[in-house]
């Protein structure tokens, strides 16, 4: 079973390189062709095939052999910076994007294309929260996470932390919906087409990286 564990993850990771660089020129296109090209339906459709194929191999790389995914410290500032663009366009007109990015923010010990993979799950499940447009926020800080802050969050070790913040003005969710967000196939939306794997992967991802959502 490691064997298939480390043969998944070893291809994934080579997936992944091949899905950023596909998804990146789908972006491209997109944005050359203009709204009113009659084929920027077909390049917005090889993108977001695209964008689930690369959400699918996130899975992989977060279940399949988390051993074999490669760490290293990064300044989640600079994931914020690389991921901005993308986010303007995922997130398209009606949403308005605030970024507020913290002064000699610490480092932390990450995958950099897992640290992607969460803002844009989370991105997008909030452009999903507003359909007719709204804010979406994000914040970085150094926090001290203390005694009392671990003793209502089981799993947390007090120390210091950095902390990233997303917000939306969405729809909001109920406390039952929310209780069961983290569970992997489980969503509101269409279950046909949906997954319900985002923030079940961002979970995974952020548990293994030794941190905390
Ligand atoms: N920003 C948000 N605002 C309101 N509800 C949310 C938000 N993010 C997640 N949810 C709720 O949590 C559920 C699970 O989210 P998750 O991202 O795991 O799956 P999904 O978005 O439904 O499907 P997938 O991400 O696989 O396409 C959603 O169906 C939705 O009900
Ligand atoms: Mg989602």
């Amino acid at each position: 079973m490691q064997a298939v564990g480390q043969l998944a993850s070893g291809c994934a990771h080579h997936f992944n390189n091949l899905l950023t660089v596909i998804n990146g020129y789908a972006q491209f296109l997109i944005g050359a062709l203009g709204p009113d090209s009659p084929l920027v339906r077909d390049a917005e459709a090889i993108w977001k095939a695209g964008e689930r194929a690369a959400s699918l191999t996130s899975q992989l790389l977060a279940f399949g052999c988390p051993a074999e995914v490669q760490t290293r410290a990064l300044d989640l500032n600079d994931v914020l910076r690389d991921v901005g663009e993308m986010l303007h366009s995922l997130l398209g007109e009606d949403v308005v994007l605030k970024i507020k990015l913290a002064e000699d923010l610490g480092m932390v010990k990450v995958n950099p294309g897992q640290m992607e993979v969460v803002v844009l799950n989370l991105a997008t499940n909030a452009r999903e929260a507003m359909p007719s447009g709204g804010v979406l926020s994000l914040e970085t800080a150094n926090v001290e996470l203390d005694r009392a802050y671990a003793a209502r969050h089981p799993g947390v070790e007090p120390g210091h932390y950095v902390m990233m913040t997303v917000s939306d003005s969405g729809c909001g969710m109920t406390p039952e919906v929310r209780e069961r967000i983290f569970e992997p196939f489980f969503t509101t939306k269409d279950p046909v087409t949906r997954a319900g794997m985002g923030l079940a992967t961002v979970y995974g991802i952020i548990e293994q990286s030794g941190g905390h959502i």
